[in-house]
Order: C-alpha cells, then sequence, then structure tokens
C-alpha cells in the first residue's frame, strides 16, 4: 500500500484495516493506580501494541498475539491528560456512551450489561489470534504484569462462527465486505469509499476539529455489545415471504433477509442480483461492492425505483452512496471503519425448534471514526433511527433501527410502537413490514479514543 505520508508504524493496527484475527477478547478495565499503570503502560504495554505496518506486512515475525489499547473520556481524566490544552473536543466521548442513549434511541439502559451503566471503564484492551489458548496466555502474563494497577470490570469474548459461516454475522450474511479506505492509500477495490485521512484518523486532513497535537494519528473507537435475536429472524421472514411469481415460498423469505440486509446471505448485493442470490458475486470482492444504487448512466439514484434494493436495506441507510448525489462520496463526510467481530454460541437445536433464544449471542461491533457525532451516532440516529430519511414512508432500517421512545423524532411512531418499515417489496414498495420485534438489541457499550503509539509513549505514559 502507499501511505502517502501517513506514518502506519505510528497507528494502532485495529484502525484502518482491522487485526483479522478468528479470535478476540475485549478486556474493559479501570484504573486503580494511575502512577504504576503508566509506568507499566510505557516499559510493558506500548511494546506489545500492534501497529497498522505489522499487519499490513503480515510476517511470520508478527506475535502471536496482537493487543491494542483504548482509553475512555474518565480514563484519560485517571491518567491526567485533562485541562483545556488536553481537550479532544468530541462532545458524545466526552459525556461516555451511557449518556448518549437518548441520541441512540436505546430504550434507556434497562437491557445493558451492568458494567457498562455509568463510567466507570476507563480503558479496553482488544486481544486477537488464531487461538483461544494464545490470547489465555498472553491475558495471564497482561494479568500478572499489570497486577493491581488496574481492575478488571467486564470482558466479551469474540469469535469468527464455525465453517461454513466464517466471516459471517449471526443472521447469516457474510460481513466485513464494505468499509471506506483513505484516499491516501492506492488499492482501493472497485466501489470502496475513498474517504480523506481525517475522517478515520484525528489530526489528518479532513479533521476539522481543533484537537491536542498528540491526539493525532488516533481514532475514537466506538464499542457495541449488540445482541442478535438470532433464532426469532428466519421465523419473521418465514412467516412474511416476498411472493413473487416463480418463487418459491422460501425463495420468498431468502429475498425478504436480503432485502431487509441489502445482500444476500453469501455477501452479493441485491442491487446487482435482485431477485436470487449469487455466491460468485458474493466472493468476487471487485464486484461485489461496485454499485451506486444508480443505474448505468446516472450519477445520482432514482429514489422512488426500490426494485432493485430498498430504501431501508441496511446497507442503503448507512451507506447511501448516490443517493446523496453523485460519488465520490467526499462531501459527505460520515464514514466510519467497522471491525467488530461475533460474539457468543451457534444456536441450538433447541432454540432453533422453538425459534427462541434462550443463550445471549450477537456481534461485538466496533467502529473507528475521527468524530463519534459525524460517525457512529450520525448513522445510528440520524440514517438508521430516522424513519423520513431521504424522503418520508421510508422506515427504519431493519436490522439496526432502534425506537425514538424519548424525542418523537419518528414520524408518528410512539413510545413501545412496533417499527414500521417500507420498501421490501419489490413490487409493492408501499408495503408496509411491521417489526415487532428488535432483532438486534443493545447491550451498551462505551466511546474510546485510541492514541497513537508516540501518544502512548510520551503524553499518556510515564
Ligand atoms: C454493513 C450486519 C450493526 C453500519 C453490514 C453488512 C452486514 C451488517 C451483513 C453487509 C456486509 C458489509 O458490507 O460489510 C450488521 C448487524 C449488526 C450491524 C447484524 C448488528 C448486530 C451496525 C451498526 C452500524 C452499522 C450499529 C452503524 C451504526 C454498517 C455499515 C455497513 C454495514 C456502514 C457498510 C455499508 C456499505 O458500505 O455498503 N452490516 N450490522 N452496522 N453496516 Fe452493519
Amino acid at each position: 500500500a502507499n501511505t502517502g505520508g501517513l506514518n502506519l508504524n505510528d497507528v494502532q493496527g485495529d484502525i484502518l484495516i482491522g487485526m483479522r484475527k478468528p479470535v478476540e477478547l475485549f478486556l474493559f478495565f479501570g484504573i486503580s493506580n494511575a502512577t504504576d499503570f503508566k509506568v507499566k503502560l510505557k516499559g510493558e504495554i506500548l511494546p506489545l501494541v500492534t501497529t497498522t505496518a505489522q499487519i499490513l506486512r503480515d510476517d511470520t515475525s508478527a506475535p502471536s498475539t496482537l493487543l491494542n489499547i483504548a482509553f475512555s473520556n474518565t480514563g484519560l481524566v485517571a491518567l491526567n491528560a485533562t485541562g483545556e490544552a488536553n481537550n479532544l473536543n468530541d462532545t458524545a466521548f466526552a459525556a461516555g456512551q451511557v449518556n448518549d442513549v437518548k441520541n441512540l434511541s436505546d430504550p434507556g439502559t434497562v437491557n445493558w450489561v451492568p458494567q457498562f451503566v455509568g463510567t466507570n471503564i476507563h480503558g479496553v484492551i482488544l486481544l486477537a489470534s488464531d487461538t483461544e489458548d494464545n490470547i489465555n496466555s498472553t491475558l495471564s502474563s497482561l494479568q500478572s504484569t499489570l497486577g493491581d494497577s488496574i481492575s478488571e470490570i467486564y470482558s466479551l469474548r469474540g469469535a469468527m462462527r464455525p465453517p461454513p459461516n466464517k466471516g459471517h454475522e449471526h443472521f447469516g450474511f457474510l460481513d466485513g465486505i464494505s468499509n471506506p479506505t483513505l484516499d491516501v492509500f492506492q488499492d482501493s477495490k472497485p466501489g470502496q469509499a475513498l474517504v480523506p485521512a481525517g475522517e478515520i484518523l484525528v489530526g489528518q486532513p479532513g479533521d476539522n476539529v481543533t484537537r491536542p497535537d498528540w491526539a493525532k494519528d488516533g481514532s475514537f473507537l466506538v464499542f457495541r455489545q449488540l445482541k442478535q435475536l438470532v433464532p426469532e429472524f428466519p421465523k419473521f421472514l418465514a412467516d412474511s415471504p416476498i411472493l413473487e411469481p416463480g418463487l418459491s415460498q422460501e425463495q420468498g423469505s431468502d429475498l425478504l433477509g436480503a432485502r431487509m440486509v441489502g445482500r444476500w446471505k453469501s455477501g452479493a448485493a441485491v442491487f446487482l442480483s435482485p431477485m436470487f442470490d449469487d455466491p460468485d458475486l458474493g466472493r468476487d470482492y471487485n464486484r461485489n461492492n461496485n454499485f451506486t444504487f444508480a443505474d448505468p448512466g446516472q450519477t445520482k439514484s432514482n429514489l422512488t425505483d426500490q426494485s432493485k434494493c430498498p430504501l431501508s436495506a441496511h446497507i442503503r441507510k448507512t451507506r447511501p452512496r448516490a443517493d446523496l448525489g453523485p460519488l465520490p462520496e467526499n462531501s459527505t463526510n460520515h464514514h466510519m471503519v467497522r471491525a467488530g467481530i461475533p460474539y457468543g454460541p451457534e444456536v441450538t437445536t433447541d432454540e432453533a425448534s422453538s425459534n427462541t433464544t434462550e443463550i445471549e449471542r450477537g456481534l461485538a461491533f466496533v467502529s473507528y471514526q475521527s468524530n463519534i457525532m459525524n460517525g457512529f451516532q450520525f448513522l445510528q440516529q440520524a440514517w438508521a433511527n430516522t424513519p423520513t430519511f431521504r424522503q418520508p414512508g421510508v422506515g427504519f432500517d431493519p436490522i439496526i433501527g432502534m425506537l425514538c421512545f424519548v424525542f418523537n423524532r419518528c414520524g408518528g411512531a410512539a413510545a413501545g410502537a412496533d417499527r414500521p418499515v417500507n420498501g421490501l417489496d419489490p413490487t409493492d414498495p408501499a408495503r408496509n413490514f411491521t417489526l415487532h420485534t428488535d432483532f438486534v438489541v443493545s447491550r451498551g457499550g462505551e466511546y474510546f479514543f485510541a492514541p497513537s503509539l508516540p501518544a502512548i509513549a510520551n503524553t499518556l505514559s510515564l
């Protein structure tokens, strides 16, 4: 890759390209003894932090367990990186995710993991590896190194699903297909968003907020534990198939699921393959993301034509491409790099036969952006949760749309009401599908800042 002047030895490895490992542990901690922790941060943790350059080299000398670290606002306070000169100037980060539930339309914190309620979590260590054993041994050596300087508050283990679902999230859809790349990299794939470095990295061109110098090349990490009601999802699809001539009932259910996401389970985009899955397309990274939602020769999408992809589809809600005007998309700054991983076990036979979740599973959601309000928060609030985004009657994002229970911003949907989603039926786009269940339930999370390696060395440690 052309690094365009970026020093990829300075940037933590998960931010731009993800750590790309099958098993991952998120360890959420509080700092109990700041002086002790700062000494260990420099002497013991910093040498273990995996950089973007190391992951790109992908060489055998790379450690078997990759490590990244990020701090919450209260964590930076504990490290004494406070005061106006140190202000990162991100309101959502400063307040903490627990104070953002209204904007995200989480129904309060009733469903939250208790440890996420409050602002006691000072940081998160991310460990990623090929095996659980590697992670466990790195974890126990970290525990003995850090000793009482930290307290472990909560941890979540993620893992890629077993074959044939490797790389697929728990509903069954291939994930990790479309992520933006920086315009200074020159190996973008067709259809991939090319964004200024400053949309993902703080202090780079395109990040127009005043930041302390030390924050350069860091990125805000949004963590969300998103529980998925997996056995309930196919029941909904089976109950409401899209009955088109030539489609079996089962194909009609698959079509409904594909149109809710905007991609078939193989990853093939419904815009490119509207009626049937096309696994060859799903595998082809040069074709599979190469669309804009506009017809050939058009620079802007036709927003009244949802025959090839609903306006409400998850990937169209979260990246509207030519719906907002001619590409390139550099004119909108609402991009983020996703680096999440599934957590929890496969559906058991009992759960499958009762269509009822008994064991928690979902997505350990991670996104990186230089500005939480323009990135994650904007996508969730202004697009996924706003039924009128682009035009009245579109409805919610059927995968992640949450009910706006506090502000009545939902086009009339009142507290506790079912969520309407339109456009899913290609021949009758006005047909309303009402979601009685949230298939994705927020279990909370926190906002973090993943600093550059020089920031760890020179500002945050001793
Ligand atoms: C893409 C599933 C949560 C934003 C996707 C894709 C799937 C998916 C299957 C298509 C594969 C790909 O393009 O990589 C899920 C599930 C979620 C979830 C099951 C929850 C459990 C979220 C959240 C956000 C989000 C909370 C943001 C608020 C995006 C974006 C894309 C995407 C930006 C790429 C769109 C594009 O560039 O075409 N998601 N997602 N997702 N998702 Fe999600």
